[in-house]
């Protein structure tokens, strides 16, 4: 939440600010701010909305500066307008800050320098914490960076932070403690900071991910020093970039959403490959390996998560139980850490999180760390926090998701889960031998199975158009397809704003049947399989209420053919591995019903594709 960049060297920082604010714009798009400092001065201008808001308002400006620090946001303090927008300033205008996460104690702080003199022009944390910079430089008589490092001593909550200033023109000072810092060296003594690597990538692969309570100073003399908050100098930890520019392109599509769910045939492949290999009959995953023995014996094991990552959690626990035999529990995040959990060093988390930053998660997981449990992680973003806090792990290979509504991470996801769940049958032999090689092999066939789904693209769009108009909607499944009924609803409620639910089916008459009218589509995932016959039930309870019928079925079924309003065909597979494939058309119905009600696909309203704070 809340996206920050910031450069300092030779190169004009305006465009590569703008531009890197445009790459994290997913992170909050509520206002859009830059400060740049230049010979003259510092030249502060911040405007509600987009980037390209804040692009419009300075095309007329001075936008000349060799260092700079821009911010996008998403509201925490205060409503969305111009004086709530980073980055903010001190009274005198010396320094400026930029910051993305939540100062808890800003009232407590705000009050006392309230009582100095100070007058807010903000409703921000943020301010708070810049005004308490700024009283520390002029009361202690100290550097600005030694100010900054003072000041957090007294902060508790989550920051990531960029500091400029006009008395100290030639640094730039960062910090972090519970939101993400990436710092870029680049190839002529010039820094960036970001919040991803995604603003980096284009001008330098040398990277360093900022650990908690560490402040980073940039000279353009003395170029790059690291310290603890406790003022003990560190050795930069440098490390090379993987990701590639093209990934951060819609290449074509009209949205990241659409490219990211046509890219879902490779990310799955990416996930499993040199992971799994059919014909020889084996799984393996490296990350986990020295930890399967232990996941084999657990008395159970934890997955704790958030949105669409939950679901993919939901759809593991019925894969490690059915197959490894193994008890699962799939906890949120945010109830499992204000819960007072029962948790020893016998159990086992794992946390799955497509960005490896989310605040509850995280916490969840050092929460479960300090208890002595075993924490493992399933993440798509490489060098996030918690690949990085947790003892190991596996990572889904997705490559960058842009699109705030998770797609291609969830089945990436879901593919990890798979491959754990079939490596650790084995190991128990809770699997035999014959089942394991045809699974490996279905799961082999599983990109060229989701392509063949991406293929009916346009008799999906056609189905959608019908149901653009819905207020409400229900999707159903049963066993691993109720996961995936959720994340149906969750996709269509959080880009097209129509209300949406998902239910395991045979709950349905339990109350929610009571909405069911004409004026109701009703999502059923009615794939062969044990379940079959009851689904059959199910829908027929829906027709009964003249319900409208979206079912996605197993190709050549011919029963839910004749009772629903539309179905959609997709290739039969082992039911464990259905939800890697119904869940495409889900997704498609979703995107294009949202296209069509004129909706933010990529950018949803008051969402953020990262949610650091809590
Ligand atoms: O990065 P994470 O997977 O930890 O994020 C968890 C949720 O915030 C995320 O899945 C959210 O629900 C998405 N908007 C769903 O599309």
């Amino acid at each position: 939440m809340c996206g920050i960049v910031a450069y300092i060297g030779k190169k004009e920082a305006y465009p590569i600010i703008v531009k890197g604010l445009k790459r994290l714009e997913y992170r909050g798009y509520d206002s859009a701010g830059i400060a740049l400092l230049n010979n003259n001065g510092l030249n502060i201008y911040k405007k509600q909305g987009k980037v390209s808001n804040l692009e419009d308002f300075t095309h007329d400006k001075d936008k000349m500066g060799y260092a700079g620090i821009g911010h996008t946001r998403w509201a925490t303090h205060g409503p969305p307008n111009d004086v709530n927008s980073h980055p903010h300033s001190s009274e005198d205008g010396d320094i400026a800050l930029i910051h993305n996460g939540i100062i808890e104690n800003y009232d407590a702080i705000k009050q006392r320098l309230t009582n100095n003199g100070y007058k807010f022009k903000s409703d921000t944390d943020t301010e708070v914490l810049t005004y308490l910079i700024d009283d520390i430089k002029k009361n202690s008589s100290v550097s600005v960076a030694e100010a900054v490092r003072l000041a957090l001593q007294q902060v508790v909550g989550a920051y990531a932070i960029v500091v400029i200033s006009k008395s100290n023109p030639n640094q730039l000072v960062a910090a972090r403690k519970s939101s993400p810092l990436v710092l870029g060296i680049g190839k002529e003594n010039d820094f960036y900071l970001a919040s991803d690597a995604t603003p980096i990538v284009e001008y330098t692969k040398k990277v360093v991910y900022m650990e908690d309570e560490e402040i980073a100073i940039v000279d353009l003399d003395e170029g790059l020093k690291l310290y603890s908050i406790d003022d003990v100098e560190k050795t930069p930890y440098v490390q090379e970039l993987e990701l590639q520019l093209e990934a951060l392109e819609k290449g074509g599509y009209e949205h990241f959403m659409l490219k990211e769910i046509h890219e879902q045939p490779r990310s799955i492949k990416d996930c499993f490959r040199g992971r799994l290999n059919a014909e020889k009959g084996w799984v393996s995953l490296g990350g986990i390996k020295d930890y399967e023995d232990k996941m084999t014996k657990a008395n159970r094991i934890i997955m704790i998560a958030c949105g669409t990552s939950w679901h993919a959690g939901l759809v593991g626990e019925y894969l490690f139980e059915d197959l490894a035999r193994i008890n699962v529990e799939v906890e949120y995040a945010s109830e499992f850490r204000y819960r007072n959990p029962i948790i020893n060093e016998n159990d086992i988390v794992i946390a799955i999180s497509q960005s490896g930053e989310t605040a509850d998660t995280l916490a969840a997981l050092e929460l479960a760390k300090s208890k002595g449990a075993t924490i493992l992680g399933i993440c798509n973003v490489v060098g996030s926090s918690i690949s990085r806090i947790t003892d190991a792990g596996s990572y889904t290979h997705a490559g960058p998701e842009i699109g705030v509504a998770s797609t291609k991470a969830f089945t990436a996801q879901v593919t990890v889960l798979t491959l754990m769940a079939l490596s650790l049958a084995k190991i128990k032999g809770t699997i035999n031998e014959t089942k394991f090689r045809t699974m490996l092999s279905e799961l082999e066939a599983i990109p060229q199975k989701v392509q063949q789904i991406l293929d009916k693209n346009e008799d999906i769009k056609i189905i959608s158009e019908k149901y653009q108009g819905a207020s409400n909607a229900l999707y159903l499944g049963r066993g691993s397809s109720f996961p995936v009924a959720l994340e149906g609803a969750l996709k269509l409620k959080e880009i097209s704003y129509i209300h949406a639910e998902g239910y395991p089916a045979a709950e349905m008459k339990h109350g929610p049947i009571a909405l069911i009218d004409e004026a109701m589509p009703v999502f059923v995932i009615a794939t062969s399989g044990p379940s079959y016959e009851k689904l059959v039930s199910n829908i027929q309870e829906v027709k009964a209420r003249k319900g409208k019928l979206i079912a996605i079925v197993t190709e050549g079924d011919e029963q839910v053919h004749e009772i629903a309003d539309h179905t959609i065909d997709i290739p039969d597979t082992d039911e464990h591995l259905v939800p890697l494939l119904a869940t495409i058309p889900l997704q498609l119905l979703s995107y294009h019903i949202a296209v069509m009600r004129n909706c933010n696909v990529d950018q949803p309203r008051n969402l953020a594709k990262s949610v650091t704070v809590e």
